[in-house]
């Protein structure tokens, strides 16, 4: 059986379309509001981090230095190889593999774009506390799971979350989590919840994705 590992090597390896460096808005705007918040550069840990489109569009003044764990060796060389001032390194690692290779523990803020939604629940919770229990604290925990909301759940009608997914994204797997799921991860870390809705955007339904996206704090 494929392993969701070669499901991404494939992926990154013989689709150049994949291989992009565009970075997602809210992302962005994420890194830049604490950024000022903490009145200086940051010190980022993206998990899933792909090509580094994230983390490599934003400027030094805005993030000094930054680790990507992707389990693709191809997509990380790619970014390694658009790193044109060394700022980052992207090492590639299976997050379900424990520890990580982190020589440093001080992040201020971690990413999870659409990453840890591929895995269960469980697991992206082991993940967390992993992080938790690794990491020196304080820091800022993104994430922006796939929902139950998804236009690429593989369901009609009624947002219901489904688990395994045979759907457009057409990994391995992928898991579509719901505002409970996250309550439930998060729980008394949540500074910040929010639903993107396609109900914002009548005339381009099923092609605007709806999305949770929490922002979290460890102390
Ligand atoms: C939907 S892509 C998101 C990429 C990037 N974060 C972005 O915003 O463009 C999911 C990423 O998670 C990575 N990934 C999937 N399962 C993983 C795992 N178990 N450990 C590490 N990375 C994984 C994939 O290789 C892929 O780069």
């Amino acid at each position: 059986m494929k392993s969701s590992s070669d499901f991404w090597e494939n992926k990154y390896e013989n689709d150049s379309n994949y291989r992009n460096l565009f970075p997602y808005d809210h992302v962005v705007s994420t890194v830049y509001t604490i950024a000022s918040k903490l009145k200086r550069p940051l010190k980022v840990l993206e998990l899933g981090s792909g090509c580094g489109n994230n983390l490599l569009s934003i400027p030094s003044s805005i993030i000094s230095y930054g680790v990507g764990l992707d389990v693709s060796k191809v997509a990380c060389d790619f970014a390694s190889s658009k790193d044109i001032a060394n700022r980052f390194y992207f090492i590639p690692h299976n997050l379900l593999s424990f520890p990580y290779p982190l020589a440093d523990k001080k992040f201020d803020l971690v990413l999870d774009r659409s990453c840890l939604s591929l895995l269960d629940k469980s697991r992206f919770k082991t993940v967390f506390e992993h992080l938790k229990g690794v990491l020196d604290p304080p820091f800022y925990f993104y994430s922006n799971p796939y929902s139950d909301l998804h236009s690429s759940r593989p369901c009609e009608g009624l947002p219901i979350s489904k688990g395994s997914n045979p759907g457009v994204i057409n990994a391995a797997e992928a898991f579509y989590y719901s505002r409970n799921d996250i309550l439930d991860l998060f729980s008394n870390t949540i500074v910040d919840l929010r639903l993107c809705s396609i109900d914002n955007f009548t005339h381009a339904q099923r092609l605007l994705e709806s999305e949770w996206r929490v922002l979290a704090y460890v102390k």
